[in-house]
């Protein structure tokens, strides 16, 4: 079995508000150890995609520290190229929304674009291209225009653009948001296979129903932006009040997935 014992991201007592007035983070600390699956759950603007910009070295704190690796994650040291450059391989992070992230013409250049911004030889991107199309099962639309596919094409797109740098760290913002079910599933199956072959996941997401199978570990977002909580799923589920003071379910919530949680 893999060892969890790593911690390779360490966020300490970080807070940050966007244009000085809108807290995001208050006091956030949170370690992920080498080869888990930890889940940030949170009601709607609690800072889960906040942090996860933090944690991809996006948005940097205005008080406390990130290192990632051993190294602080800072504006200063993601200038120097060569940081930037390992730091941008080893972290990669799938957005909510793909729009934002598939630009080129087509999909076989927007899977090669960050291969060839790493100066990869170029039969070697083309290896890895291929394989990456493969592995999304998108071979049949790699010479389509990306921003022509339907969302559940473009989330495959925008996720191959990541996967095909082979980074050690897997970050996804609302994974299942907005997908039918059979890609929901798809991409559960995904993230559990990926994190079985050694990658270590970080997640936003407010979907009860997908926290087991997607997390070992949760952390869990107070309305004032801060973590409150951090357990296995099975203990946050099962913790009702908790999950009713940070807004994730509501009082006549049926729960029929998790009968155990209902209070007498
Ligand atoms: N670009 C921005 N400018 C100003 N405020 C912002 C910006 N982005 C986020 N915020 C604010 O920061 C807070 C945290 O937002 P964030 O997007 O991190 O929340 P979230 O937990 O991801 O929410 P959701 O579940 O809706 O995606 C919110 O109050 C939000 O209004
Ligand atoms: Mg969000």
């Amino acid at each position: 079995m893999q060892s969890v014992a790593d911690p390779i991201l360490v966020v300490d007592g970080v807070s940050y508000s966007y244009l000085d007035k809108f807290p995001a983070l208050v006091d956030v600390s949170l370690t992920v150890r080498r080869g888990e699956k930890v889940a940030l759950l949170g009601a709607n603007g609690c800072g889960k995609s906040t942090l996860l910009k933090v944690l991809d070295g996006l948005v940097f704190p205005d008080a406390g520290s990130y290192h990632a690796f051993g190294t602080a994650v800072t504006e200063q040291h993601l200038e120097d190229q060569q940081f930037s450059e390992g730091f941008r391989s080893r972290v990669g992070f799938v957005f909510q929304n793909s729009d934002a992230q598939v630009f080129s013409s087509n999909v076989r250049d927007e899977i090669a674009f960050g291969p060839l911004n790493m100066a990869m030889p170029l039969d070697q991107v083309k290896r890895r291209v291929d394989d990456t199309l493969e592995m999304l099962d998108i071979a049949d639309i790699a010479d389509r225009a990306p921003y022509q596919l339907s969302g559940g094409q473009k989330k495959r797109v925008a996720i191959a653009s990541v996967l095909v740098m082979n980074p050690e760290v897997l970050i996804f913002d609302e994974p299942t948001a907005a997908l039918d079910p059979r890609t929901q599933h798809w991409l559960m199956e995904l993230i559990v296979e990926l994190n079985r072959a050694g990658k270590t996941i970080v997640l936003a997401t407010h979907d009860l129903a997908t926290l087991e199978t997607l997390a070992d570990r949760c952390a869990v977002f107070s309305e004032d932006h801060r973590i409150i909580a951090d357990g296995t799923p099975e203990d946050i589920l099962a913790d009702r009040r908790l999950l009713l003071s940070v807004n994730l379910i509501h009082d006549d919530d049926p729960m029929h997935e998790h009968p155990h949680m209902l209070i007498p």
